[in-house]
């Protein structure tokens, strides 16, 4: 377990729960390219609809990121963050493009207060030290911004934490309502089952206090 929270998260994660089977160097796994849809079509419309009502605008990080951001239009200004360049060069709305692995530093390269929204698709499920990712993504917000994690119930199992692979998809709500709670520094998340006619959407929501 690699979650740097403190002590009062002890109980709510438990010893192992950011343990991963696979546990190579991330930029291993994520070396080769994968420019493929991680949803179906549905799905994806499901996540970009959400992302229209949760109102993201303006400056937009886009965490753990890759070829297509999700967005229905593009923001007056994108920086995406993942791990493969190529997938990263592919995405034709980005205006910056960083390549930061947040499970060897959770720390954002950016100032304070750089963004209005941060979004997070299908992706929350492989990081080991969420919960000090969370409290970065507060600092890099402007005040009243917000962070919008959306999942369904696919994954690349090996690099998926194993307290997210016990539970279902209930029980990933749960989680990332409690990585919120936990960073200390946001308001009280919002947890919305969105409706797809393909694969399930789910999203977490919270402003930074
Ligand atoms: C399932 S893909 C989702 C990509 C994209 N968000 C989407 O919706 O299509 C998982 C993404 O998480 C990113 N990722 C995985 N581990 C990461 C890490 N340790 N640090 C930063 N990004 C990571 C990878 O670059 C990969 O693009």
């Amino acid at each position: 377990m690699s979650d740097t929270a403190g002590p009062a998260i002890g109980s709510t994660f438990p010893p192992g729960f950011f343990d991963r089977s696979d546990e190579r160097d991330d930029a291993e796994f994520y070396g080769p390219p994968r420019l493929v849809q991680h949803i179906d079509d549905a799905a994806v419309a499901a996540v970009s609809a959400w992302y229209d009502e949760v109102g993201v605008d303006g400056d937009v990080l886009d965490l753990m990121s890759s070829w297509v951001s999700h967005l229905s239009t593009p923001p007056r200004h994108l920086t995406v963050l993942g791990m493969n360049a190529a997938e990263l060069g592919s995405n034709t709305w980005a205006h910056e493009r960083v390549v930061h692995d947040l499970n060897a530093d959770p720390r954002l390269p950016f100032p304070d207060a750089s963004f209005d929204t941060v979004v997070c698709t299908v992706s929350v499920d492989y990081l080991t030290s969420p919960v000090a990712v969370f409290r970065d993504v507060a600092r890099v917000l402007r005040s009243g911004g917000r962070f919008a994690l959306a999942f369904s119930n696919r994954c690349f199992p090996t690099k998926a934490v194993r307290g997210w692979l016990a539970t279902d998809d209930a029980g990933h709500q749960r989680i990332v309502a409690a990585y919120f709670r936990a960073s200390g520094a946001f308001a009280e998340p919002v947890v919305e089952t969105r409706p797809s006619a393909g694969d399930p959407v789910f999203g977490v929501s919270a402003t930074r206090r």
